[in-house]
């Protein structure tokens, strides 16, 4: 059986060598469910550069954002309609008029632009959630399409919760579906409770009982609450499918979505077996994870597939004894082939602006002129004070740089902490609004960092529910930059905070306060539902 015209069936082994490989559609889910990650919210700024890094890397279908959730939304999907170039540019809407109409008036600039229509239809979602009967939810679904049609020929429906629908009934609403106008059908391992023999159980069936089904492309979407993201959008490929919806380090909702470069790695690794490929150029694959990293504040595990720290880190002496006689012996993808650098080359105080703006592209950032002259800056501040540069610390100033972006309402001007055993710390703050300056002074806390938290607060006015910090040393030697990692609760909401400094105290003051011009700048646009 064959899904417009060139797919196989690849699930009961390696296919013959001469046969022919499918392209498989890359759907970026990252700036929408991927934005659903609990802190990750990212601004207009940080989405436009996502967008921009995710088509220069070869993604299909960017999922922009959820049009009708908040003016911000609506906002940053518009612009990225307007600027981005090279993929099609997607809005989420429910199956409801405003929603479409909404999602429309967002993407409609794009030259390719795609409506993403969905509705639940698993009896839990319709009993408790809709209160619809199933013919009240196949009404609503065909209606939710027709309109979306009527705005453009890209459209796709998610029956939600598609992984929990009696067959029967999933059956009917891809049909109608398909006959309403939907070019795409994506059926949704919503709450990520789907096993791989069942999400190929289920393609396959769809594949063999709906009878327009190859008028659409098939769509997986998968998360990750049982860790079978990635395993179970490999399953629907070899079912049939033609688009995986998934994200860069496979953020998302609770456990996450399927990650873009795992899933992407798999089918070009294993072409042998899945005979896929797709258009992602998988030198990006790295750099956009650390973009994404940095512009959401959500760090990649060390042991990560693909583009963890240790993802190529051989440890042992028999396995560095293998490499060293055959790499193949143990690697079976080469580090380079997914954007790790051949060398973290050492800058210093006597490297100029190209060494940089080089060093930072390799790395996967490319800057405008002006972001460029900032980092720049930094960097000599930086290199008087540490002989070696590394990378780590080139990555950490550009991120310094890319969450800077976030209007600065409230600065730093100086700070001095005194501390020491069995001494109450004490800070004398001074920060700036605008044009004035406001000082305190502070004698409590538990330590240093504890004493700053204190100081900010009483100056800015605002309590924070401190959720989780965290230090790490961005390179190496005992003055490398030090970066912390806040996520703080504001009026029920979490948000992020990133500073870097080599001193950790200054470090913790610039992450607080990138927190708090953060809930400033979000304070301008309402909040999202949830999906
Ligand atoms: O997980 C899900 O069901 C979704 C839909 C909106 C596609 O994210
Ligand atoms: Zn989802």
């Amino acid at each position: 059986m064959t899904v417009s015209g060139e797919v196989s069936d690849h699930v009961d082994g390696p296919s013959p060598e001469n046969e022919k490989s499918r392209a498989i559609k890359i759907f970026d889910t990252t700036l929408r469910d991927g934005e659903q990650s609990p802190g990750a919210s990212m601004n207009l700024v940080e989405k436009l550069e996502v967008a921009q890094l995710l088509a220069d890397m070869g993604v299909d279908i960017i999922e922009a954002g959820f049009p009708i959730a908040s003016p911000g939304d609506f906002e940053s999907v518009k612009q990225i309609a307007q600027t981005v170039r090279g993929s099609t540019i997607c809005g989420l809407a429910r199956c409801n008029d405003k929603d479409i109409d909404t999602a429309w008036e967002a993407v409609k600039y794009a030259p390719q632009a795609r409506i993403h229509v969905f509705l639940a239809t698993s009896a839990i979602h319709r009993e408790f959630k809709l209160r619809m009967t199933p013919d009240e939810i196949l009404a609503r679904a065909v209606a939710g399409v027709k309109r979306a049609a009527s705005y453009c020929d890209d459209i796709e429906f998610s029956p939600e919760d598609a992984c929990r629908t009696e067959h029967d009934f999933l059956c009917r609403v891809v049909e109608a579906a398909i006959d309403a106008g939907a070019t795409t059908v994506n059926i949704p391992d919503t709450v990520g409770y789907a096993t791989p023999d069942e999400i190929y159980t289920r393609f396959k069936m769809l594949r063999d009982r709906v009878p327009n089904i190859d008028k659409a492309v098939l769509s997986t979407h998968c998360h990750d609450d049982l860790g079978l993201a990635v395993a179970n959008s490999l399953a629907a490929v070899a079912a049939g499918a033609g688009q995986i919806e998934c994200t860069i380090n496979g953020i998302g909702e609770r456990a996450g979505n399927a990650a873009l470069e795992e899933v992407v790695m798999a089918m070009k690794t294993r072409s042998d077996f899945y005979r896929c490929r797709t258009h992602i150029d998988s030198k990006r694959l790295v750099p956009a994870s650390r973009l994404v990293s940095k512009t959401t504040g959500i760090q990649v595990q060390r042991n990560k597939a693909i583009v963890g720290r240790n993802a190529f880190a051989h440890e042992s002496g028999i396995h560095q004894d293998g490499m060293l006689k055959e790499r193949s012996t143990y690697e079976i993808m080469r580090p380079d082939e997914v954007g790790f650098s051949k060398t973290d080359l050492v800058l210093g105080k006597h490297s100029g602006r190209a060494a940089l703006a080089d060093r930072a592209k390799n790395l996967g950032f490319t800057l405008t002129g002006e972001q460029l002259q900032e980092v720049f800056e930094q960097f000599k501040i930086l290199a008087d004070k540490k002989k070696e540069i590394y990378d780590g610390d080139i990555i950490a100033l550009v991120q310094h740089q890319i969450t800077g972006s976030v209007d600065e309402q409230w600065g730093l001007v100086d700070y001095v902490v005194r501390s020491g055993k069995d001494h109450e710390p004490s800070v004398e703050l001074t920060l700036k609004h605008g044009d004035q300056e406001y000082s305190e002074s502070v004698q409590q806390g538990d330590g240093p960092i504890d004493a700053a938290f204190w100081a900010v607060e009483k100056i800015v006015g605002m309590e924070l529910v401190c959720k989780d910090f965290r230090v790490r040393s961005a390179s190496l030697g005992r003055d490398a930059i030090g970066e912390v990692n806040l996520e703080v609760e504001y009026e029920g909401r979490s948000y992020r905070g990133v500073g870097v400094s080599t001193d950790s105290v200054e470090s913790t003051i610039l992450a607080m306060l990138n927190a708090i011009n953060r809930i400033i700048d979000e304070k301008t646009s309402s909040q999202p539902p949830s999906v």
